[in-house]
């Protein structure tokens, strides 16, 4: 994107800032990024080269490509921008200090979009003197390849040109009615996590059957479509309605006996091992690469969400 409206602030640059960055520039912007940590930048700089090299091979034909700036420090990334996305750790009071200094030096129609996990637009506004010019827009790591942003603002005109922005970098953007901890998919992973973790307690199955079971089976359906989109193709000819009326009392009956599992040190333990026993000696640099290759395949493969 050319014009006057090209210059982005990322504020916080780890793993969430860096995909941002990379997604921003490859879309034309000016990327000014802020990090406090010491001597931060070179390994940015290289995470992001390699989330860049990511996205042409998913976008194809070089395009016009933006540039990344490493600036002196907040003040100096947030002038001058017309979007703030901040991705700094998830800590109320940490994010509540930051926004007082954003504010401070942003343009009036600038935008600040927080990229939490799980903290709400309430509890993170309070303070501000424009709270309608902030919102929440949380993408799904890593936030250059996939195609997820959940978006919480409460003005309309915002939300409308939050959705603008975020689908202009053909991000896939879903608006929450209500401001909720953990937003739609984060709640949606926890109660699967949640559940997995019991399976593991109670002796089911262990850590790689879990995941084995969510990779070849539910994973693969949710990528096409979503719960209840599955059960209304679940229930045949008679779609949802039969099957509420066939297998909704299966469905009590299973519900009814899932755990909410403590995690005590015993269970963390055995998460541990579990995991540590599925990744088989791979390091974390090469699940991340396997991550990401079977990531780009599929987004390949499905052309509508690749960046
Ligand atoms: N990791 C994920 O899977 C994921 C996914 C979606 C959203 N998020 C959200 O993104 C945000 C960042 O998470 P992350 O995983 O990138 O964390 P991270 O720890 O990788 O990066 C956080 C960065 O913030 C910097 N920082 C520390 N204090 C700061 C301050 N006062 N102001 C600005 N920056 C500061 C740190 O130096 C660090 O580089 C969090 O709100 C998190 O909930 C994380």
């Amino acid at each position: 994107m050319a014009g006057q409206d090209n210059t982005i602030a990322v504020i916080g640059c780890g793993l969430i800032g860096q995909g941002w960055s990379a997604l921003f520039a490859s879309y034309g912007y000016e990327v000014k990024a802020w990090d406090p940590a010491a001597n931060w930048d070179s390994s940015f700089e290289a995470a992001v080269e390699a989330a860049r090299a990511q996205v042409r091979v998913l976008r194809g034909a070089p395009r016009q490509e933006g540039s990344i700036v490493v600036a002196d420090s907040l003040e100096d990334a947030v002038r001058g921008a017309f979007w703030i996305q901040e991705n700094a750790p998830e800590s109320v009071p940490l994010k509540i200090d930051l926004y007082s200094r954003i504010e401070a030096v942003a343009e009036p129609d600038a935008i600040i979009a927080s990229s939490t996990s799980s903290l709400t637009w309430t509890e993170l506004s309070q303070h501000l003197r424009h709270r309608e010019r902030f919102i929440t827009a949380h993408p799904f790591n890593p936030p250059h390849l996939m195609p997820l942003v959940e978006l919480y603002a409460p003005e309309a005109s915002v939300r409308a040109k939050a959705e603008d922005f975020y689908n202009g970098l053909q991000r896939k953007t879903v608006a929450l009615s209500r401001d909720a901890v953990g937003h739609i998919a984060n709640r949606l992973a926890s109660a699967l996590w949640r559940e997995a973790v019991n399976i593991v307690d109670q002796g089911i199955a262990d850590v790689s059957a879990v995941d084995a079971a969510l990779v070849h089976g539910p994973g693969l359906r949710w990528s096409v479509v979503g719960a209840h989109m599955a059960y209304h193709l679940g229930g045949g000819s008679g779609g949802i309605e039969h099957y509420l009326e066939h297998l909704g009392p299966s469905q009590e009956r299973r519900w009814s006996s899932l755990g909410s599992p403590k995690l005590t040190p015993e269970l963390c333990r055995r998460i541990v091992d579990g995991v540590m026993q599925e990744a088989a000696g791979r390091s974390m640099a090469e699940l991340q690469a396997e991550r990401d290759a079977g990531l780009m395949r599929a987004l390949a493969a499905r052309k509508e969400d690749a960046p």
